[in-house]
């Protein structure tokens, strides 16, 4: 693996993850990278670790620049296990750094690792740690997304290295965010970015915005951002933090995404008329089967879109098990500024329309009742009531929309 300067003296240190598809349940179909970075000063600083399976990645990109045993500080912004667990194999080659970390994060660490042998500096926001020439300002992010999260900023560069903020999962040989642009496309990357946002950061729009305020009250110039995920962004690192903004103001496209599942294909059949309806009413819309999609994939084409149809059938007068799936996992997500219906079938007592709404209603969201059911096979008739229901939802949807713009 190479290493890559990212600014004087800085240098990406991390593993690129070609293979992973499935990281903790999140389907990462373009795979992933665990970036670190290596500081190079009077005193040398390794900035987070990577997965365990990769830590042999990292010693040897370390051990081409400087040996490990020269590491004085270990600064650790996230504990998490991509970028945490090879702190016992770094700390075994530099047994004598410190590790800079925030309170919870050392409480962390004591369930992962034997650390009483490891020296500590619990720090804070504003706390620094001068390197030579650098000066490493800490800012703690709790709850972005994990409680020990932090930020390293460098103001001598006007770095701000964001842990899993701002990151994506794309395994690429692009290291920033202008060469991956030069070989895929400004949509991939947004793709990208909209992608491990609606999975990871979307319980936390109102953190993200006040910390996003914080940052700016202080005033830190920031003119590259360097998260431990993906691509660093060091052309339009503006553009990378309006974007978050634009997602956690709840800022959506006019479109549905009208997400399924079927038994016999009746539900299915009615996902047609109502889609027509959508369409003849000039709103977009993206039809998603969830047997045959990544959860994830889901969810991200839920946060996409300003509104969202469930669709399901009934099996033993409940939802059917992959749509109540959803629905939970949805509700764990705490989305806001979305609106929903709900559409399905049923064999005889019927039962999913009425649970998709109550999983709705739990989640405090705009919501478009009654929603339609059918019995059985859709009839030319029901076809009718759906294709209404379809374009009923739609206009619903732009008058909502309306709102955000
Ligand atoms: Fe990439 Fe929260 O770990």
């Amino acid at each position: 693996m190479k290493t890559y300067e990212i600014k004087p003296d800085i240098f990406w240190v991390g593993a690129i993850d070609w293979a992973v598809r499935d990281f903790h349940g999140y389907i990462t179909p373009n795979g992933t990278t665990y970036n670190n970075y290596l500081i190079i000063d009077e005193q040398v600083t390794l900035v987070d670790t990577v997965k365990h399976d990769f830590s042999r990645h990292t010693i040897k990109n370390i051990k081409s620049l400087v040996d490990p045993s020269k590491i004085t500080n270990l600064v650790i912004n996230h504990i998490e296990p991509d970028h945490a667990s090879s702190m016992d194999k770094i700390m075994s080659l530099c047994p004598d750094a410190t590790i800079y970390i925030t309170e919870k994060g050392k409480k962390g660490l004591e369930k992962q690792f034997d650390i009483s042998k490891w020296k500590f500096k619990v720090v804070k926001t504003g706390d620094t740690l001068n390197t030579g020439k650098y000066t490493l300002t800490f800012l703690e992010t709790p709850m972005l997304h994990w409680p020990d999260s932090m930020m390293t900023y460098i103001p001598e560069v006007k770095l701000l290295i964001s842990q899993d903020a701002f990151g994506q999962h794309l395994a690429t040989p692009a290291r920033f965010d202008d060469e991956f642009l030069e070989c895929a496309s400004r949509n991939e990357l947004d793709d990208a970015v909209l992608d491990y946002y609606a999975n990871i950061l979307m319980p936390f729009g109102n953190l993200i915005k006040s910390k996003i305020a914080e940052v700016q009250k202080l005033g830190l110039e920031i003119d590259m951002i360097a998260p431990d995920h993906g691509v660093i962004w060091r052309q339009d690192p503006g553009g990378i933090i309006q974007r978050y903004l634009d997602l956690a103001g709840g800022k959506a496209d006019l479109r549905i995404a009208m997400i399924y599942d079927t038994m016999w294909h009746s539900t299915e059949r009615m996902t047609i008329p109502i889609m027509q309806g959508i369409k003849d009413e000039g709103v977009d819309c993206k039809v998603i089967k969830l047997r045959s999609t990544p959860m994830s994939i889901a969810i991200k084409e839920f946060w996409r879109a300003r509104g969202c149809l469930i669709g399901s059938p009934t099996l033993n007068n409940i939802l059917f098990p992959s749509v109540a799936e959803f629905l939970t996992h949805l509700r764990g997500l705490r989305p806001k500024n979305r609106i929903m219906g709900a559409f399905g079938s049923y064999g005889w007592g019927g039962g999913a329309v009425k649970g998709a709404y109550e999983e709705i209603n739990k989640m405090k969201l705009e919501c478009v009742e009654p929603g339609v059911q059918v019995l059985s096979r859709p009839s030319m008739e029901d076809e009718k009531e759906c294709y209404e229901f379809g374009r009923n939802f739609a206009r619903k949807v732009r008058e909502y929309h309306e709102q955000f713009s």
